[in-house]
């Protein structure tokens, strides 16, 4: 149960940073907006995903999630008043093009068109993901992320988004967290669409990697003064012990989950010296295609939630390394078992920001899931509060230490859809009561706009409830 115990924030205000440092909160197109098939949406990955029994906690889905394409407007007003000035959500492909290429649904633009005005209207930035996991199912039939078509389908998708949302949108990323969707999806199986082995991961990995830079130059050649990135999983690793074969054990997974997917885009080729196994790769690679993967980003996003421990393994196929599950380290963890890990974001910061090449980078995504208990109106989220304070004052030690960090957005606004998890996992400074759809802030999310409005006392979450 919560305690009552008050965080202490005196030591950080988001003044601290500096004036022009981007504050905001994250979102994912399948995870809030629900209405799956309404007003000519057609099916992604995500939505046949969720259809097989056993591919989700409790047999959950996304198909009402916290009903965003309903409650844009009310959950807009709820982020302005709470001084969040910058909301990060994606476009959900198939609202765009229901199979993915060919016939546009005006539904779906019109939709994005209501968002995005009312964020302007609302004095909040749009940041627009352009892919956040839910492709087109019409075109995971064709192969998906393992065909090579794939880069004229992304291209022209990337395209109609430019072009329709580029006057109002300024700040663009092209994908989300590359090593996840093609891990969790093509290697393990764990996500949509479901699939398994080297021979789906390893041409889906270069066929991303390719269209992280495709849909970089679509939006630098028609959106004028974009801000264009992409985004980033990242953890710091560290070996379970100082024997040589753990230390190779870090440095391959380290490979594989930190630098596989940059270090293309800056023309350092994949990490093959590291993860042998990579160079199988090749196969899929095409005349010109190193270069093609080049692409300048303004800002690289990164989105850190935690550190892993790795050991060698022998029983790990390819890799020979294994990571070793929070829950077996006895430390502190949130309820995906992540170890809580404040240094990890400021080892990322300093990891990426090394790089020549990177002009700047922006912590996309940071937070935290956490048992949270509605009682008496009030969700008391303690814990959540103390790890964003102490994450943030990894990054504030950053940007002391002089790397590039320009920005810094919470996952997530309102407790969501968590892929194969469900709705367990709660990640938002927002309760929701996901049978009424009722919003509440949580003592997390009050703390949050006070730390970005430091000088305005906040009315309580009650006052909140009852304005909207
Ligand atoms: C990230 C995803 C995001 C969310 C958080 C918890 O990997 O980008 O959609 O699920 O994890």
């Amino acid at each position: 149960m919560p305690n009552d115990n008050k965080p202490s924030h005196k030591d950080l205000k988001a003044l601290d940073f500096s004036s022009d440092f981007i504050w905001g909160v994250s979102t994912a197109a399948y995870q809030i907006e629900g209405a799956y098939s309404e007003e000519g949406k057609g099916t992604s990955i995500w939505d046949q995903f969720v259809l097989k029994k056993g591919n989700i906690y409790a047999g959950q889905h996304g198909r009402v999630a916290c009903d965003f394409y309903h409650r844009y407007k009310e959950d807009i007003l709820l982020m302005k008043a709470m001084n969040i000035k910058n909301f990060r959500f994606s476009l959900s492909w198939t609202r765009i093009l229901p199979n993915g290429t060919g016939e546009i649904n005006s539904h779906g633009l019109e939709f994005y068109d209501r968002v995005i005005d009312f964020c302007l209207e609302c004095g909040i930035t749009p940041w627009v993901t352009l892919y956040h996991w839910d492709l087109p199912q019409a075109l995971e039939e064709k192969g998906g992320w393992t065909n090579r078509e794939v880069l004229n389908w992304f291209e022209n998708y990337a395209l109609v988004c430019a072009k329709h949302f580029g006057d109002r949108v300024k700040n663009w990323m092209v994908l989300n967290e590359p090593m996840v969707f093609t891990g969790a999806g093509y290697f393990l199986g764990v996500h949509a669409p479901g699939r398994k082995g080297l021979k789906n991961f390893l041409p889906a990995v270069h066929h991303a990697t390719l269209c992280q830079a495709i849909g970089g130059k679509v939006l630098r050649k028609i959106v004028s003064e974009a801000h264009i990135g992409t985004t980033f999983s990242c953890s710091q690793i560290t070996p379970f012990s100082k024997s040589s074969r753990n230390i190779r054990a870090a440095e391959k997974a380290d490979a594989l989950l930190n630098r596989l997917f940059i270090e293309p885009s800056l023309g350092l080729g994949y990490p093959t010296e590291s993860v042998s196994i990579l160079k199988r790769i090749e196969k899929y690679i095409q005349p010109g295609d190193i270069e093609k993967s080049v692409f300048d980003f303004d800002f690289i996003g990164i989105q850190n939630y935690t550190r892993e421990v790795v050991k060698h393994s022998f029983t790990v196929p390819y890799l020979r390394a294994k990571i070793v599950k929070a829950t077996e380290r006895n430390v502190q963890t949130t309820l995906m078992d992540w170890e809580v890990y404040p240094p990890s974001i400021y080892e990322m910061i300093s990891k990426f920001d090394a790089y020549e090449g990177v002009q700047k980078i922006i912590v996309t995504e940071n937070g935290s899931a956490f048992e949270d208990y509605l009682e008496n109106g009030k969700v008391v989220d303690v814990e959540r509060t103390q790890f964003l304070q102490n994450y943030l004052k990894q990054v504030q030690r950053a940007k002391s230490d002089g790397h590039n960090i320009a920005g810094y957005f919470v996952w997530t606004f309102t407790d969501n859809f968590e892929w194969a998890e469900g709705y367990h996992p709660r990640f938002g400074l927002v309760h929701i009561n996901f049978e009424t759809q009722k919003r509440t802030i949580k003592s997390s999310g009050k703390w949050y706009s006070q730390f970005l409005r430091p000088t305005v006392a906040l009315t309580d979450s009650e006052n909140f409830s009852r304005e909207f």
